[in-house]
This record gives C-alpha cells, sequence and structure tokens, in this order.
C-alpha cells in the first residue's frame, strides 16, 4: 500500500510554470517548430496550395526526392564515446572562406511568391548567421537589390545559361559589380523536369485569378494581401512572364550547352565557378579538369530527372575521386543538422539547403528563415557532440554507415 497525503499549496506553487503568453501567432507557431518538418506542417496551412506544391513539390512520382530523404533516414550513425566535446565547432570552408556552418542557401527560383518577404529575408538571415546565400537566376529580387539588403552576406549568383548568351554575360557582370564572390552554374536542367504537381493545380507566374485561387484566396488571406499590395512578382532577370514555369524555364534555357562552353563561362567570369547538378563520378572529374572550385552533388531536389542517382550515394566515389582537386558538396533532401553531419561525414566539404529554409519562409518570412536555421545550428552540434567530434574535419567515413 501507498501512503498518500494531500498535496498542500507550498509543493504545488513551484510546480506551477505557465508557458510565456506569446501574442503574435506568427511567432508562438515558430517558436512551437522543434524540426523542419514542424515549419513544413505551419508552411503548409499558411500558403495557398499551389505554392506550396510548387515548392514541395518533385518530377514525375518524386522518386528521386523520396530516395535521397529515405537514404538520409536509412543510414546509420557510428559515434565515438570519451571526447571532450565541451566545445562543439561547426565551422566550415566552403571555397576557401569559413562559413559558421556547413551549409548555404541554395538557389531557389520566385522565392518571393512564397513570401513577400521573399530573397531579402534570405540575404539577411545568411548576414546575420554568417553563411553564403546563392542568389537564382530566377530569383524574384534583382542582383542589386538583394546586394543592398544584405551588404555583408556573402552571396554567389546562381546562372543558367539562357539561349541568349548576351542576357547571361550580361547577368555575370551586374553580379561582379554587386559583389557577389562565386559564380554557381546549374547544368542539370537542359530542359525543364515534369512537374505534374503544377500542372495538376493549373500553377502559373504570377498566380492567375481563377475561381479554384479566388477560392483559395478566402482562407489564406494574409498571403494574398501581401501579394497585391507590395512589388509585382518580376524576376531578377527578366523582366516579366506568365504562364507555366516549365514553359519558362524551355523557353529560355539552351539545350545546346556543352562542356566546351564553361570556357565560355571562364572568359566572363573570373571568381571562384561552382558547378551544380553532377550525378556521376565522370561528369565529376570533367567538370574538376575544366576548372570547377567546387562542384554539388546534387538532383535538383528531384526536380528534374526522376529516378536520378542520389546524390549522398554518389558522394563517397566522387570524394574519392576529385576530392583533393576541387570541394565537393552536397544537396537534396536534407531536413535535418544529422543528415548534414552525416554527409560530412561521408566526405562532403559542404551542402546546400532549399526547401528547409523555405517552408521556414512560408512559416513567417524573415524569422521563419531564421528559426530554420536556429533548428539546424542546435541539430548540427548536438550531432557532432554525440558522434565525439568537436570540429567537422574530425568527422569521417568510420562515422556513418550506410544501407
Ligand atoms: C522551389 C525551388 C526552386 C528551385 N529553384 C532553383 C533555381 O532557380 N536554380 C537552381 O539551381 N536550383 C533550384 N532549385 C534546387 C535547389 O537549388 C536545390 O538543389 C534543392 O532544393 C536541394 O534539395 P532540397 O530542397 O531537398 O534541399 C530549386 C528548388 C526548389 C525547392
Amino acid at each position: 500500500m501507498t501512503d498518500r497525503q494531500i498535496p498542500s499549496w507550498s509543493e504545488l506553487k513551484p510546480l506551477m510554470r505557465p508557458k510565456p503568453l506569446v501574442l503574435n501567432g506568427t511567432e508562438r507557431r515558430l517558436a512551437d517548430a522543434l524540426t523542419i518538418a514542424d515549419l513544413r506542417t505551419v508552411a503548409r496551412k499558411r500558403t495557398p496550395r499551389s505554392v506550396f506544391d510548387y515548392t514541395d513539390g518533385a518530377a514525375e512520382a518524386e522518386i528521386s526526392l523520396r530516395r535521397a530523404r529515405h537514404l538520409f533516414r536509412e543510414l546509420e550513425f557510428q559515434p565515438s564515446i570519451l571526447h571532450d566535446v565541451s566545445h562543439v565547432d561547426p565551422t566550415t570552408d566552403m571555397i576557401g572562406t569559413p562559413s559558421a556552418l556547413p551549409f548555404a542557401f541554395a538557389p531557389t527560383g520566385f522565392t518571393r511568391m512564397m513570401n513577400h518577404e521573399g530573397e531579402r529575408a534570405v540575404v539577411r538571415v545568411a548576414q546575420r548567421r554568417g553563411i553564403p546565400y546563392a542568389l537564382s537566376t530566377m530569383g524574384t529580387t534583382s542582383i542589386e537589390d538583394v546586394a543592398a539588403a544584405g551588404p555583408d552576406a556573402r552571396k554567389w549568383f546562381q546562372l543558367y545559361v539562357w539561349k541568349d548568351r548576351s542576357a547571361g554575360e550580361d547577368l555575370m557582370a551586374r553580379a561582379k559589380a554587386a559583389g557577389y564572390e562565386a559564380l554557381m552554374l546549374t547544368v542539370d536542367v537542359p530542359v525543364a523536369g515534369a512537374r505534374l504537381r503544377d500542372a495538376r493545380n493549373g500553377f502559373s507566374i504570377p498566380p492567375a485569378l481563377t475561381v479554384k485561387t479566388v477560392v483559395d484566396a478566402a482562407t489564406h488571406p494574409a498571403w494574398w494581401m501581401n501579394l497585391l499590395t507590395t512589388e509585382p512578382l518580376t524576376f531578377a532577370s527578366l523582366s516579366s512572364w506568365s504562364g507555366t514555369v516549365a514553359d519558362l524555364l524551355d523557353k529560355l534555357f539552351d539545350p545546346t550547352m556543352t562542356i566546351a562552353d564553361l570556357e565560355w563561362i571562364r572568359a566572363s567570369w573570373d571568381g571562384p565557378l561552382i558547378i551544380k547538378g553532377i550525378q556521376t563520378v565522370e561528369d565529376a572529374r570533367r567538370v574538376t579538369d575544366a576548372g570547377a572550385d567546387a562542384v554539388v552533388l546534387s538532383n535538383h531536389g528531384g526536380r528534374q530527372l526522376d529516378r536520378a542517382p542520389v546524390p549522398l550515394r554518389l558522394l563517397p566515389d566522387v570524394a574519392e575521386a576529385v576530392g583533393d582537386r576541387t570541394q565537393v558538396w552536397v544537396d537534396t533532401g536534407i531536413l535535418s543538422g544529422a543528415d548534414i553531419i552525416a554527409a560530412l561525414a561521408l566526405g562532403a566539404d559542404a551542402t546546400l539547403i532549399g526547401r528547409a529554409y523555405l517552408y521556414g519562409l512560408m512559416a513567417g518570412g524573415e524569422r521563419g528563415v531564421d528559426r530554420a536555421v536556429a533548428i539546424l545550428d542546435r541539430e548540427i552540434r548536438r550531432t557532432m557532440a554525440l558522434l565525439g567530434v568537436s570540429t567537422v574535419k574530425e568527422l569521417g567515413p568510420q562515422h556513418v554507415r550506410l544501407p
């Protein structure tokens, strides 16, 4: 038999610690989000369906993205015990300069559509947190305006090569003049991938006012209000477009581009060159021979070729083949700090994140992007400590077993 007593007020009082009341709804939702998956849930509620799907979705049956995420989930960490991890330092070299965390914000198109604060929000967080940001050719804030919003951020410009080559030269010159440090050339979009969610949702840019979108406006009034009362959605690098994303990509992009064109890029851009969208060891070698300062193993977040190689799977072989001559980065499917640490252990010098920060942006603008970084930051430090390492250099293949 357990002896019982009636609790006295003096015993109860110290246990009563009500959560401080946060009146601002966005602040409250962001504070309650403990993971990137939580931010995604908030994002989904706060953004019109077609915009959320454009961001969240991938190409065709979305197998590339699912497989990439699956491999991150299925890998097994191998921790090493009894190391002093009282100070963990996640600082990482990215093309010769330290980044405070082992990732950069990947280039993403149409960012101002996900939330009206758009690219400016992202570059401000990049500046505050000391991590680089790659502005997309398809960005919705100009090269110069992004530079003005984040004058001290490390900025890279992501180039898509267009049929009109002089337009590309012009963009590179503007990026150079505005203080962008590196050029990131994306090479996995000779034609647009089939984003079936967009086609099914009748998604266009800017969003068209149809019966469906007007009904949607009733359930997402703040998003529509912000869209309609801020500067119209135009692009960083072309004046306007109204149609589907796939049509736009196909109209602009040059399917004739080959590796020989890297010489043309080199002639127009004398700074560091990052090649994004590498999917075989052989291609990693080819672009390294052509002088890439970093290669990004990526299948574009599963948005191009479906059933493409899983970048993480490719990583150890690529790191072995070219890792002593160029930096090897990886993206696609990263949703946590532990994913990032696993990639570093398997040979990546650094990573890029796409949707992880876009979910934050959709959930709460600049504060949401900041929340995404704070979540990843804690996860990165915690995973490093639990693995028994205090710097990213100590991470190695002994820390991860792939299935
Ligand atoms: C909404 C969205 C737009 C994107 N736009 C671009 C782009 O304009 N240029 C580019 O090189 N990559 C683009 N990407 C691909 C990202 O740079 C990155 O490779 C991808 O998001 C990584 O996968 P993750 O989202 O799983 O992190 C885009 C990705 C998303 C989700």
